[in-house]
């Protein structure tokens, strides 16, 4: 049986809870575990908004805070609550704009850093990413990856691997988890993200393609290779695991066996096959012009699913006894997320800005 190191208690402070995986985090924690909640955010709007639609078991505490301010003095506002550990799930999934990047990557960290020394914090967790290796022909390590590798395919891998390197210099006893592309809940399909990863795909496959088109589609790019995709609820449970077991100034990846990656051709095939149809898009384009617009619109993750990824995954496979499930991805687990968005689509709650918006944003 694996040593529990560290035990979520006291009170932790998680960043990100606006966005996806920062929230799941900390209605994870409120409801498994016995520790109380800092959760900061800008603006006291995001506030208000966080509260009123928290999930978790107890209301945390939701702190509007100035993230340029001296880590010192945001140090002192905290020290109070008695935090023994910080989960730092913000940052900026924007590929290409390298500013934003800096700014919600690299500087961000670095005031979480400081402010989790001047605290003395037991753990600092960093929610890293799996592509920060950036384009590689070998298994990637579950190590610290070089300054410069290469060929990365987005700026937002080269902000994410800088990212690592502060946390891992810092002196803080770290956890650094490298998730791949997350997806919704593998039993309902629910997914509150923005449109990253998968969901670049299927939002811009709605816009723009014909069922005939997705065969052409599947046919065309049958040669092509897969995107490493990993649920989100499957996520939670390592990430719980890795939480109460992982040895301090650890690196993990998070991710599915390989066999269990999402090829273009399947994306295709499973598109065809939804119960869910959506109304013809692009209606007036010619297919050639369907297609284009789908593939643009596509393009960062069609990148991505050029390469074969491979992840090194020895801490998932010494945490397993102590998992209630393994992160597998199944095409019925796929269809249930895929429907669940199909349907989102045409009640036009996916908005025609945030179908835009996934042009701009990366593959994380
Ligand atoms: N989603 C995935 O599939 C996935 C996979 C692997 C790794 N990750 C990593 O997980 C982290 C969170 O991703 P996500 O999907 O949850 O993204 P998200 O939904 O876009 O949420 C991002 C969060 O970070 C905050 N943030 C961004 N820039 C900030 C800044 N400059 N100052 C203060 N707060 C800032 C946002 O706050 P506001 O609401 O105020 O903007 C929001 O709370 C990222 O670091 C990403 O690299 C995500």
């Amino acid at each position: 049986m694996l040593e529990t190191l560290f035990h979520p208690q006291g009170t932790i402070i998680v960043t990100g809870a606006t966005g996806l995986v920062g929230r799941a985090i900390a209605e994870t924690l409120s409801e498994e575990t016995a520790a109380s909640l800092v959760l900061p955010v800008r603006g006291e709007s995001s506030a208000q908004r966080l509260l009123e639609s928290w999930e978790g078991e107890d209301a945390p505490l939701v702190l509007p805070m100035d993230f340029q301010q001296d880590p010192v003095s945001a140090a002192d506002q905290l020290r109070a609550c008695g935090i023994t550990a910080i989960v730092h799930a913000a940052g900026c999934c924007h590929y290409t704009d390298e500013v934003e990047l800096n700014r919600g990557n690299q500087q961000l960290t670095q005031f979480w850093l400081n402010v989790g020394r001047e605290l003395g914090v037991q753990r600092f967790v960093y929610i890293s990413t799996a592509f920060c290796s950036g384009s590689r022909n070998e298994v990637i390590p579950e190590t610290l990856h070089d300054h410069d590798l290469g060929e990365d395919l987005t700026p937002y891998m080269r902000s994410k691997r800088e990212t690592e390197h502060l946390v891992a210099a810092s002196g803080l006893p770290y956890v650094i988890l490298r998730p791949s592309i997350l997806i919704g809940d593998s039993r309902t399909g629910v997914y509150n993200g923005k449109l990253y990863g998968l969901y670049q795909l299927w939002g811009a496959a709605h816009r723009w393609l014909t069922p005939e088109d997705t065969r052409a589609v599947g046919a065309v790019l049958s040669n092509m290779g897969s995107l490493p995709i990993l649920h989100l609820d499957m996520f939670l449970h390592v990430f719980l695991g890795a939480l109460r077991h992982l040895p301090d100034n650890t690196v993990m990846h998070i991710v599915s066996p390989d066999a269990d990656v999402l090829s273009v051709s399947d994306f295709a095939e499973l598109w065809g096959r939804s119960a869910v149809v959506s109304p013809l898009p692009g209606k007036q384009r010619s297919a050639e012009s369907r297609f284009r617009m789908w593939a643009k619109h596509s393009r960062v993750n069609l990148e991505i699913s050029q390469r074969r990824w491979q992840f090194e995954h020895g801490w998932l496979d010494r945490l397993a006894p102590v998992l209630e499930v393994q992160p597998y991805v199944s095409s019925d687990t796929l269809l249930t997320c895929q429907d669940w968005f199909r349907r989102q689509c045409l009640q036009q709650k996916v908005s025609e800005e945030q179908a835009v918006e996934i042009t701009g944003t990366s593959s994380v």
